[in-house]
């Protein structure tokens, strides 16, 4: 018998064709969000997950799916998923690493871009009609190219942002909790700082570290008073590594100049301040969102689970430890 899975959300149908050479598919095409308890209902007898960064997938839930053995993310990120949980289960988690990285870095340069030359206030000053004509000192921005860009989090996405930063003769200077090998930083002509030369030198900090207990809140009042004044700040990472409240704070105080944002605290319910604000650009968690890398992260995600229920080993499997788990329980 083929083993069952769930998929909590609307994919592409070519990830559930494939899913179906291999599994019993029961899919969510419709893309009315289950709430965890109809989730937990339906995964009672489901071997497989594949979901999305809009479930959380707890100890409670997994207390109710007593036969599961892999869930693969349809993100990279997999900050709703609690991965020591899975382990100590011995099921298997997957993500969508490197399929995203091009598409991703895209968005967070067009943020940087948005914000600096303004392209929300002066897109909404057109269409309300009240363009009357050509000044010189008219919506004058900054400039991007031979900028200095702090990115915090060189992982693969950051490296890729990087790469086109030098397209914009830009100084690249980087921050991570450990420093990446040499010929990464020379690939990407990146130089390391701490966190603080950052914070004093950057004019556009992008953010791109993962979420986790450890970045919670990494950056509040406190850091973006270390900000420039003139500083913009991108988070196309994920809601809770910035203290939105403070930000807000920051923004409306002339703190730091602006700030380009596709994640939020809570989304998709952001803090109101936000949309009172001319100095923030906003995007609703769009940054991989092309229907090339979408239709590839759900490919992915197929892939990896239809080869963790069969027995092979996922190609982007994020808790390699889940056996040692499932001999020890
Ligand atoms: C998107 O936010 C992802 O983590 O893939």
């Amino acid at each position: 018998m083929k083993p069952k899975v769930i998929i909590t959300r609307e994919v592409f149908d070519d990830a559930i064709d494939y899913l179906k050479h291999y599994c019993d598919v029961a899919d969510n095409q419709a893309d009315v969000p289950y709430t965890p308890e109809a989730l937990a209902g339906k995964l009672a007898n489901a071997q497989g997950l594949m979901c999305a960064l809009t479930d959380r997938v707890d100890a409670a839930l997994l207390a109710a799916a007593p036969q599961l053995k892999a869930v693969a993310n349809i993100a990279v990120g997999y900050n709703n998923i609690d991965v020591p949980a899975c382990t100590a289960r011995g099921i298997q988690v997957t993500n969508t690493p490197g399929v995203l990285d091009d598409s991703t870095a895209d968005l967070a340069f067009a943020l940087m871009l948005a914000t600096a030359r303004r392209i929300t206030e002066v897109e909404s000053y057109i269409r309300n009609g009240e363009w009357t004509g050509w000044k010189l000192k008219q919506w004058l921005g900054v400039d991007v190219h031979h900028a200095t860009l702090g990115i915090i989090g060189m992982g693969r996405i950051g490296q890729v942002i990087a790469k086109r930063a030098a397209g914009f003769d830009m100084k690249v200077i980087y921050h991570n909790r450990k420093r990446v090998a040499a010929e990464i930083e020379a690939r990407a002509q990146a130089v390391y700082v701490s966190l603080d030369e950052l914070f004093a030198q950057a004019d556009f900090i992008i953010l791109q570290m993962p979420y986790s207990p450890q970045t919670h809140h990494m950056i509040g009042a406190k850091e973006l008073a270390k900000m420039k004044s003139s500083a913009i700040l991108i988070n196309a990472t994920r809601g809770g590594v910035v203290d939105d409240k403070a930000l807000i704070h920051a923004l409306s105080n002339g703190v730091i100049r602006a700030a380009g944002l596709d994640v939020y605290e809570g989304e998709p319910k952001l803090d109101a301040g936000f949309l009172q604000l001319k100095n923030v650009v906003l995007a609703p968690h769009i940054g991989s969102s092309t229907e090339a890398t979408r239709r590839a992260m759900a490919m992915t995600a197929a892939k990896n689970l239809a080869a963790a229920l069969s027995g092979i080993v996922p190609p982007n499997l994020v808790n390699p430890d889940f056996r040692r788990s499932e001999v020890i329980s």
